[in-house]
């Protein structure tokens, strides 16, 4: 039996690399070499440290791990209809029924069936390996311009911030304020700037990320997370605010800034998990008639519609990748995103190890 090396997490801040057989495609799935593994906050903040997570969230012991994956089809199943031997793709990243009505409507993430709901990297196996094995209707096609870094993080990040931005919406009427700046944080000020936006503002807590961030060259002005963020906000926008906010922090302060350093009318989207927040409904929000959207990854429809647009925009989302690691060193990789001293950190294979 041939077999391939491929990375669990224990759940004590510790990556183990284990062999595991390459796996068979069977009828509508196929066998991928994987290209491209991007760490998201999620599997930090799930995983890494400790097994926190429940249902969606909730991690299998022994999985490979990994949720951001892109590579290569090497093998076809049978009954495949589309996707064949040699294409490049993306796994959106939650296999579901594929039959109840949110599966229907793309959005797999929030499947509802207990038995087929299995998300890649958490209660199936993902990208942290040498291969992966995906059902067929769970990819995207990579096209030729975007790298399968690129790829890999539209499977998670950029997927969910895509989204988060359609419903809130964007145009170069808005200025937008982001909390939070770590990859997903990112991933919002380079899709909003795409969208038109006039003005992009960032707030974050660590030195090390307001500096990547600085040195992105994503923002119009970056400010330390402090107890005048909605007064400096509030300075740059004539006293009213800005028109849309993004939450990529999940921290409670960061986003009641969100929400008071929204205009009135002012649209907020609350991407960051976990964690809690508090505000006073009528001053923070009645009045001033503003809307708190929550947004929890994508549909695969509008995966597909991101790439065709990044593809338009000539932007790449690689540029967000600050460190790439080879697989056999992949415990320095979670350990890094974990320190948040990072921007976005890759497993990387192949002609992606540069
Ligand atoms: N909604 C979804 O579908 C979805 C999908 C993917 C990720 N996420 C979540 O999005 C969040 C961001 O993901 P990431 O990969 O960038 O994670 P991350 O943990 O690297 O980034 C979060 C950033 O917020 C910063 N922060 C903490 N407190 C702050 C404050 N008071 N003010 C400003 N910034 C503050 C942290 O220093 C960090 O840089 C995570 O919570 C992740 O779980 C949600
Ligand atoms: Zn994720
Ligand atoms: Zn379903």
């Amino acid at each position: 039996m041939k077999t391939m090396r491929g990375a669990i997490l224990p759940g004590n801040s510790t990556v183990e690399l284990k062999q595991f057989p390459i796996p068979y495609p069977e009828h509508g799935e196929v066998l991928i070499k994987m290209k491209s593994s991007t760490i998201c906050g999620s599997d930090i903040r799930c995983i890494y440290h400790e097994h926190l997570g429940k249902g969606p969230e909730g991690y299998q012991k022994g999985m490979i791990a990994g949720h951001e994956p892109a590579g290569q089809i090497v093998e076809c199943g049978p009954g495949c209809r589309r996707f064949k031997t040699g294409d490049r793709v993306i796994i959106y990243h939650i296999s579901g029924c594929g039959l109840c009505n949110d599966c229907r409507r793309g959005y797999m993430i929030s499947c509802t069936s207990e038995k087929y709901r299995r998300a890649y990297g958490w209660q199936r196996d993902g990208g942290m390996a040498e291969y992966m094995l995906a059902e067929e209707k769970d990819l995207v096609f990579l096209p030729e311009p975007l790298t399968y870094s690129d790829g890999a993080q539209v499977a998670c990040g950029f997927g969910t911030v895509y989204e988060g931005l359609e419903k809130i919406g964007i145009c170069g009427n808005d200025a937008v304020l982001v909390t939070g700046l770590g990859p997903v944080g990112l991933a919002a000020a380079m899709l909003a700037r795409a969208m038109g936006a006039s003005r992009i503002y960032g707030i974050e807590v660590l030195d090390e990320r307001i500096a990547i961030a600085q040195k992105m060259n994503l923002f119009d002005a970056v400010f330390k997370a402090g107890p005048d963020n909605v007064a400096q906000i509030r300075s740059l926008t004539g006293g009213h605010g800005v028109e849309r906010s993004v939450d990529c922090s999940a921290n409670d302060k960061a986003r009641l800034t969100c929400i008071q350093a929204a205009r009135k009318w002012g649209k907020i989207v609350f991407i960051g998990e976990g964690g809690t927040c508090s505000f006073q409904p009528s001053p923070d929000i009645i009045h001033d008639q503003k809307t708190i959207y929550g947004s929890w990854v994508t549909n695969i429809w509008r995966m597909e519609e991101l790439v065709e647009r990044l593809v338009r925009w000539n932007i790449h989302p690689e540029t967000l990748i600050t460190h790439r690691f080879p697989l056999d060193r992949v415990s320095e990789a979670y350990a890094l995103m974990a320190s948040g001293k990072c921007g976005k950190v890759a497993v990387v294979f192949d002609e992606e190890l540069k």
